[in-house]
């Protein structure tokens, strides 16, 4: 997708002033620390009432380098969400590691919370993540006071900041609530949320899954965007063309690496 493909199609799209400081905010973020994930025969298994125990993950082992997007592909059921929750450790794995630049990830306290501010999770829909009493100003100033990624004076700033650059109105936008915004407008509030703090990795699970095609695409063009800053984006999808805007995709299938392909994308220099 170009830059023209990219469609203006509601009142609160910036204007392209806003659009061109957002490009080069998001150029000067491009020194952002560099680094590889990898999981190392990670199995995990649910204890399943009346059923004994399903094994959702079974010795998978994938490693992601930094500034990559990759698609995480597969049939309901076949572990991509469990993949993301253990990435993001909202999950524990049963057995197996999870390694951040050669170093198993801290399991509590400081070090974890400094690892969540480093990976960074997008769901599948905004609703359930976004609080429908609280302004969509709430949702991004709080993880920045409470990670403590500005002075008190800069918050303002920095929230529409990260608006501008999933392409979204700051005054438009920053008084509402996620309900007086379209579908596809809320996934940019998420997505805006995630980039607090300058993650190193960002882990979408299904982002485009409850939003129509056009809306998909300027999903995924922000996601482009994203990866072109640097940002390494994980992307869990059950769509094919979705997956194809990566560089490489893995595929699961009953919890086991399937595939694990590049892409023609992964010969491209720049991606968007
Ligand atoms: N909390 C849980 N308790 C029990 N089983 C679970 C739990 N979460 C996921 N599963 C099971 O693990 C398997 C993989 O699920 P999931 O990772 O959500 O798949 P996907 O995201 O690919 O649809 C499925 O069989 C699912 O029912
Ligand atoms: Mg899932």
């Amino acid at each position: 997708m170009s830059q023209a493909n990219y469609t203006h199609n509601h009142a609160l799209t910036p204007s392209a002033a806003a659009i061109a400081a957002a490009d080069a905010a998001a150029l000067a973020d491009m020194d952002r620390v560099v680094s590889t994930l990898e999981l190392r025969d990670i199995t995990k298994k649910y204890r399943v009432r009346g059923a004994g125990q399903l094994t959702a993950l079974n010795k998978v082992n994938v490693t992601v380098s930094s500034g990559k997007t990759v698609a995480l592909v597969g049939q309901s059921g076949s572990g991509k969400s469990t993949i993301a929750k253990i990435i993001t450790q909202l999950e524990r794995e049963t057995s197996g590691a999870v390694l951040l630049d050669g170093q198993p990830i801290p399991r509590r306290g400081k070090g974890l919370r400094a690892y969540r501010q480093r990976v960074r999770m997008v769901f599948q829909d905004p609703f359930a993540s976004l609080n429908p009493t609280q302004t969509i100003r709430h949702h991004i100033e709080r993880p920045l006071r409470l990670d403590h990624v500005v002075p008190s004076r800069e918050v303002e700033g920095e929230v529409r900041r990260l608006l501008s650059v999933v392409r979204l109105d700051p005054d438009a936008v920053i008084n509402r609530r996620p309900h007086e915004l379209s579908g596809g407008q809320r996934q940019r509030v998420a997505i805006a949320r995630a980039l607090v703090n300058n993650p190193s990795l960002i882990l979408a699970d299904e982002p485009t899954g409850n939003l129509d095609s056009k809306t998909s695409a300027e999903i995924m063009r922000i996601l482009e965007v994203l990866h072109s800053r640097g940002n390494t984006i994980i992307l869990v999808t059950h769509e094919d063309d979705i997956a194809q805007h990566a560089h490489r995709i893995i595929r699961l299938r009953d919890g086991k690496i399937h595939s694990d392909e590049a892409t023609l994308r992964s010969k491209e220099k720049a991606v968007v």
